[in-house]
């Protein structure tokens, strides 16, 4: 670790080993000015790529304009992001408010589903990461509940759609749903009878990428309607075509009552919206909702999200996600049929996983290979991390930017395929 790091706390565990000195494109350049391909479009936000020229232009035009406000005061590209919103969802969801991170989103609907419904309890599934702040990280169960005290009172965990390791021993390979009626059984049996949203990623990222069966969320629809439960939406990775439709909830057909989105609408800067239906706008502002941050409706942002909506719709980057995911899935099978240890690999769009195990029929995780996996990627110029659910880190995530070109995918599996042979052969010896 460079040692000008010693001044900053550790928020999660240690720092890479070297430093960036630029960004452009699907690559990073180190201060010695190694280039390493970015396989997780840093924090799965920079989905046009680094350095962007648009967002660049974008923001240096609101350098000049307007770059903060106070949060009563509105500004041209606040009003023009919201309708362009507005425009993308389906009915009823024509209300947003833009605030700045993925947590604060998810914060800002589960507070609207509580005012609304009147009620309190928060459902959500196993291995789902929904952000760090202290309220929405009561239903983040793939981490970071040890050591900070007690949760929100009302928050329930339902089984995860984990299909390569079926967590109510049931299904194995194809998920038929019975982990979510085993899990809105228990809910139901725990609840104090004030059951108020359940909250979900389209794909679960930080929990193993975790594809969902084709109607689990029409079937996660009904069951919260039999019970007066809000359905929201967490997009912060899915929104905006990373799975290869503008939104992961489409591709089951549902509408939820809220939507949270973030990383992937700022292209790399710090915007995020709550979006949600009139009726509860309405009902919240009558109720006297309040939320008022230092940042929210900032312009300077909200110029860099109608920037990426420009691009995405302009180079049409949603069918490309999708195009390029099926080429990069079809190389992750590749290596799965050449290597034993790849044991699992799913993903949708260019959202993609691989599970490593120690054999094929233990299915024991595999973790420190993937962390030696990890580095040997590193050193050969390719940077993707491990998801870290439960006890165990041995799925890699895979989540280029949606620009990523055929050429840029050939060259990580051959790194990735590389850096699995040599921690193999480095762990026999
Ligand atoms: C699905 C999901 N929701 C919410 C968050 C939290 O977003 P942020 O880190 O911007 O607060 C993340 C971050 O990784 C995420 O992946």
């Amino acid at each position: 670790m460079d040692d000008r790091a010693r001044f900053l706390v550790r928020y999660a565990g240690g720092f890479a080993p070297e430093v960036v000195a630029r960004a452009e494109g699907a690559w990073v350049e180190t201060e010695g000015g190694r280039r390493i391909l970015d396989f997780t479009s840093g924090q799965i936000c920079s989905t046009l790529g680094h350095s962007h020229p648009r967002i660049a232009d974008a923001v240096r035009r609101s350098l000049d304009e307007v770059v903060h406000l106070n949060s009563w005061m509105l500004s041209e590209p606040v009003l023009a992001l919201a309708e362009r919103l507005a425009g993308l969802l389906p009915a009823p969801l024509d209300r947003i408010m833009l605030l700045n991170t993925g947590s604060e989103a998810n914060e800002v609907a589960l507070k609207l589903a509580k005012m609304h419904t009147g009620r309190f309890e928060v459902a959500a599934l196993t291995r789902s990461f929904h952000g760090l702040l202290s309220g929405i990280a009561s239903v983040n169960f793939s981490m970071a509940h040890a050591g900070y005290g007690p949760l929100l009172p009302g928050s329930f965990a339902v089984p995860a759609p984990y299909a390569y390791r079926c967590p109510v021993r049931h299904c194995d390979g194809i998920c038929d749903c019975t982990c979510l009626e085993v899990g809105f059984e228990l809910l139901d049996q725990q609840s104090v009878g004030s059951l108020c949203a359940f909250v979900a990623e389209p794909v679960l990222s930080a929990g193993g990428i975790l594809v969902p069966p084709e109607g689990y969320f029409r079937r996660v629809r009904e069951l919260c309607a039999e019970r007066g439960m809000l359905l929201v939406m967490d997009e912060a990775q899915t929104g905006f075509g990373r799975l290869g439709t503008m939104f992961g909830f489409e591709r089951d057909g549902v509408v939820p009552d809220l939507v949270a989105v973030s990383k992937t609408l700022g292209g790399g800067l710090p915007l995020a919206a709550t979006m949600a239906s009139a009726p509860i706008e309405e009902d919240c502002y009558r109720k006297g909702f309040l939320h008022v941050t230092s940042h929210v409706s900032d312009p300077l942002p909200a110029s860099a999200g109608l920037a990426v909506l420009d691009v995405i719709e302009e180079e049409g980057l949603v069918a490309r996600a999708r195009e390029r995911g099926n080429y990069l899935l079809a190389g992750l099978r590749e290596l799965q049929a050449k290597h034993e240890q790849v044991g699992d690999v799913r993903g949708l769009g260019l959202l993609a996983g691989l599970e490593l195990v120690e054999d094929r029929e233990s299915r024991r995780p595999a973790d420190e290979l993937g962390a030696a996996v990890t580095r040997e990627c590193l050193e050969r110029g390719l940077s993707m991390n491990i998801v870290r659910a439960g006890s165990s880190a041995n799925t890699f995530r895979m989540a280029p930017p949606l620009v990523v070109t055929e050429a840029e995918i050939d060259l990580a599996l051959e790194i990735l395929d590389a850096s699995l042979r040599a921690a193999l052969s480095r762990a026999a010896a």
